[in-house]
């Protein structure tokens, strides 16, 4: 009988996570019975004790959202380059002997996901980056890589930004990245991409004010719960394009996929299962 392999995601909460649903849905399409993914709620003080059971316990490898990303780094036996490049790991695989390697899919994901929809070159393009977090870490990096050269960062917090546009100039030093105060009123830009919570059910987000963005912008939400945020309603609005989380949460769990099983995610069939367990008949329709 073929061997049973459990992965898994962790998290502080983790009960809204979408990945077991789409990682199980992966295996029922492509007749991987022996294969499961569960969620497991781990607390942040409980980080290291949680990868020495998995260790123990011969699990292959899980999947880490908020708050452990970074924390996982030091953790890790190896990184992969994007992880050491953004500073934190959303992917781990533990071989058989209990070697602990880090990758982070985040990046590819969100840039796999804007080509679907924008195909211009991002060198000399104007780009508003919203948010300093661990999400936008991953974006910038895949836009830095994909050679975007005009990025300007945008947070609450401005040390953050500060921050991380420091950290991004050591390694892409003919690109920096401009730190910019937080404002609602977003301007002079062809790309926009929102990575703060701001627009989640539970964050009543201001409406933001587009009126001085270019007619030909385009407007990414990476947050897909709402699939309409205010700031994707207020872009629909002045009739630009926009895109919201889905395309990235898909297409950071098939990288992880590919790496766990060596097999390509049904991303088709995944894409179709997710909108319906959001409750989102087709999302182009709405989009
Ligand atoms: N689609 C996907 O695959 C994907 C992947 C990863 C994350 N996400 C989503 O991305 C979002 C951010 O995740 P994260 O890991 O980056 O979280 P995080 O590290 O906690 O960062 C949160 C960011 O949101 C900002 N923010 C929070 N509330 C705000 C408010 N009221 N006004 C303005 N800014 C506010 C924070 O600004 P301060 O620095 O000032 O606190 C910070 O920049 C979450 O909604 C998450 O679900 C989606």
């Amino acid at each position: 009988m073929e061997k049973t392999s459990i992965y898994g995601v962790i998290g502080d909460p983790i009960h809204h996570s979408l990945s077991p649903f789409m990682h199980q849905l992966a295996y029922t399409e492509l007749k991987m019975p022996n294969h499961h993914y569960l969620p497991f709620h781990v607390r942040a003080e409980r980080l290291a004790e949680a990868v020495h059971g998995m260790r123990a316990l011969g699990i292959a490898g899980f999947n880490a959202t908020i708050p452990h990303k970074e924390s996982l780094v030091p953790l890790m036996d190896a990184l992969d380059p994007m992880a050491e490049l953004i500073g934190a790991v959303n992917t781990v695989v533990i071989d058989p002997s209990g070697r602990l390697t880090g990758y982070n899919t985040d990046a590819y994901g969100f840039i796999t996901s804007l080509r679907e929809i924008f195909s211009d070159p991002l060198r000399d393009l104007d780009i508003l980056v919203q948010g300093a977090g661990g999400a936008a870490r991953g974006v910038l990096a895949g836009l830095l890589q994909e050679g975007a050269n005009r990025i300007t960062l945008m947070n609450r917090t401005l040390s953050r930004a500060e921050a991380l546009a420091e950290r991004f100039a050591r390694s892409f030093p003919d690109q920096p990245v401009r730190p910019l105060a937080w404002s609602n009123r977003l301007s002079g830009c062809r790309l926009v991409i929102n990575t703060t919570s701001l627009g989640m059910e539970d964050e009543g987000a201001e409406v933001p004010d587009l009126d001085d963005l270019e007619a030909e912008a385009v407007v990414y939400d990476i947050v897909y719960a709402p699939p309409v945020t205010p700031l994707l309603a207020a872009a629909r609005m002045r009739g630009l394009r926009v895109e919201n989380g889905l395309g990235m949460l898909i297409h950071q769990g098939a990288r992880a996929f590919e790496i766990w099983t060596g097999r390509v995610m049904p991303v088709v069939a995944v894409r179709q299962g997710l909108r319906e367990q959001l409750g989102v008949a087709s999302l182009g329709e709405i989009m």
